[in-house]
């Protein structure tokens, strides 16, 4: 590929709170990449049931996803514990991961028009969202290593929250995500594993970013 112009979309699956998003957002920023945190439209679904039990049905979903902008998804609701919870218990549902699918596919193909490619982080990415993807990754981390880091991103939200519930819940959802019988999370063989449980967020980034650079620079 040519240095000044090219076109990539990068696939990225992890469990929660792996460093995935920090990763995939500081590789958006370099390469240009619109930047989708596919986990984020999950936990809008989960916000909606939690915040409209008796509207919370197909129909619903659908005019709201339809209407879905991503600035709504920076809403800082959508971080509690409660959320991420319920959106792992919504996500195994296939009409809502339908619906789900085509805001994904959007701006996985494209893009809007000033960025380099794409880069989506979510459970099902590498294989179900972007097959064809240039590059794959599955990011994870000791579970431990996952609680605290979330742990601590939360406390400097000030939720109110205890180190041992973050584990609790991280425990809860990777159950949920592993093994559910639609899109469970895996690591597919074609996808490039990265631990970051001992790696700092700079060496992360730049073990992913040689491997990008080796194959668009050459
Ligand atoms: O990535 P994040 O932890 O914010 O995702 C919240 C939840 O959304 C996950 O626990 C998972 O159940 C669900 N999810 C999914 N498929 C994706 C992204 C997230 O099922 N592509």
């Amino acid at each position: 590929m040519n240095k000044e112009k090219f076109f990539i979309k990068i696939a990225i699956d992890s469990p929660a709170a792996a460093g995935a998003g920090t990763l995939a957002k500081l590789i958006s920023k370099h390469y240009n990449l619109f930047y989708l945190d596919t986990g984020k439209i999950y936990r809008y679904v989960a916000y909606l049931k939690l915040k409209h039990p008796k509207k919370f049905n197909q129909k619903f979903i659908k005019l709201k996803i339809k209407s879905l902008k991503i600035k709504d998804l920076s809403n800082k609701d959508l971080l509690s514990n409660a959320v991420s919870i319920e959106s792992s218990v919504i996500s195994k549902l296939k009409t809502i991961r339908k619906l789900v699918h085509s805001f994904q596919l959007k701006f996985a193909y494209k893009p809007p028009k000033k960025f380099n490619g794409s880069c989506l982080d979510g459970r099902d990415i590498t294989y179900k969202i972007i097959p064809d993807a240039d590059f794959k990754f599955y990011i994870t981390a000791n579970v431990n290593t996952r609680a605290l880091r979330r742990y601590k991103e939360l406390k400097a939200l000030n939720k109110k929250i205890s180190y041992k519930d973050v584990l609790k819940s991280i425990k809860k959802r990777d159950k949920n995500d592993f093994n559910r019988k639609i899109s469970p999370l895996k690591k597919t063989k074609d996808s490039i594993l990265l631990n970051t449980t001992k790696l700092s967020k700079r060496q992360c980034f730049l073990k992913i970013k040689k491997i990008i650079d080796r194959k668009i620079f050459n």
